[in-house]
């Protein structure tokens, strides 16, 4: 059976582009249909500064979420990353594989170490090594497939190089994986800046739909989307990057594909509220169970201790395999 991992970094409250990206495909197709495990990555959110008790109540929040989206323990295994320690313990024989260049290349990397140095602040060692972690979150299950929004391909690139790298070096130790994602949607958009992605580490939250916002907060945002100066309603990323990720966000929602549902459409402001309402409808089940679920703490922190037991178990085999391999002494 297909092996899939997917996580979920708890820096920020999740965003439609997390659901439309990642998580709705996680609790639809993949927990069905592949052995899945999903990951609230919390060690991933400590590459730049961080309030410890923020996050603490974010992982919490990331975890409920995944369940309200649809996520059942009985059918995935739903952890939270610091619990295994395996990742960490594969981490390091991974950065003892990767190189300094490569991992210079990234573009993340890249972005917010600027950002930080533009802003005065210093730069985390681990903002350089997180690639290395989530390659060692991927191999530690010897996944076949990391179903992720569009921007994590690079990373994911990078995890297949480190795979057979290590598997040439060491002997075979590594599946290598492939990044997966969904057909449309794969980049949802800031609404107020069609430019950039819509990601929930951004100060300004007007372009942002967070999946906990009320119905009144979802129109609100999506009817002050940025559009174009034209007329037409036209599917073209290029000319009208506005516009194509409202079709995108509304393909995704109704089904059917964006370029048809463009010749439906006659003037944006019915295209936007046919999409505000279509994401209400979207979300409203999401905000709803998650509501029930938050009421019962005891019942997220049981399916959190069960999965990462479960995970361990998985895991360990393989990171000792990894360990013995490089040469380091078993233990007793
Ligand atoms: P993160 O919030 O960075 O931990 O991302 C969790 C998952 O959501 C990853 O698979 C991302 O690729 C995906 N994701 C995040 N933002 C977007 C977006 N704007 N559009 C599509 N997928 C996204
Ligand atoms: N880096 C991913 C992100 O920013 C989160 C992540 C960490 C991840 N480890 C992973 C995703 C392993 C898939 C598989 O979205």
């Amino acid at each position: 059976m297909t092996r899939i991992f997917s996580g979920i970094k708890p820096t920020g409250h999740a965003t439609l582009g997390n659901y439309l990206g990642a998580m709705r495909r996680w609790a639809e197709v993949d927990q069905h249909q592949s052995d899945a495990l999903f990951s609230v990555v919390d060690l991933h959110a400590l590459t730049v500064e961080h309030d410890p008790a923020r996050l603490r109540r974010l992982s919490r929040q990331a975890a409920t979420l995944m369940l309200a989206a649809g996520l059942d323990p009985a059918l995935c295994t739903l952890f939270v990353q610091s619990h295994v320690v395996e990742h960490v313990r594969l981490s390091y024989l991974l950065e003892c594989t990767a190189t300094d260049g490569e991992l210079r290349r990234m573009i993340q990397y890249k972005e917010k170490g600027a950002q930080a140095l533009a802003a005065g602040r210093s730069v985390r060692v681990s903002l350089l090594t997180y690639p290395v972690l989530m390659a060692a979150d991927i191999l530690a299950y010897g996944t076949d497939e990391v179903p992720v929004g569009d921007d994590q391909t690079q990373h994911v690139e990078l995890t297949r190089d480190l795979a057979v790298r290590f598997n040439q070096r060491y002997g075979h130790t590594f599946t290598v994986p492939k990044a997966t994602h969904p057909q449309v949607a794969a980049r949802v958009m800031d609404l107020q800046d069609p430019a950039s992605k819509m990601g929930k580490s951004h100060d300004a939250g007007a372009g942002i739909v967070y999946l906990l916002d009320d119905a009144d907060q979802v129109r609100k945002k999506i009817m002050r989307a940025v559009t174009d100066s034209g007329r037409e309603v036209e599917y073209d990323r290029e000319r009208s990057p506005g516009v194509a990720n409202l079709l995108e966000i509304l393909s995704a929602c109704v089904g059917g594909n964006p370029i048809d549902l463009a010749g439906v459409y006659e003037s944006y402001g019915v295209l936007k509220r046919d999409v505000a309402e279509a994401v209400v409808e979207l979300l409203r089940p999401v905000r709803e169970r998650h509501a029930e679920l938050a009421s019962d703490p005891g019942y997220v922190d049981q399916v959190l201790e069960e999965g990462a037991e479960r995970a361990r178990g998985m895991a360990r085999p393989r990171v000792d395999a990894a360990y013995a391999a490089f040469g380091l002494l078993p233990m007793g």
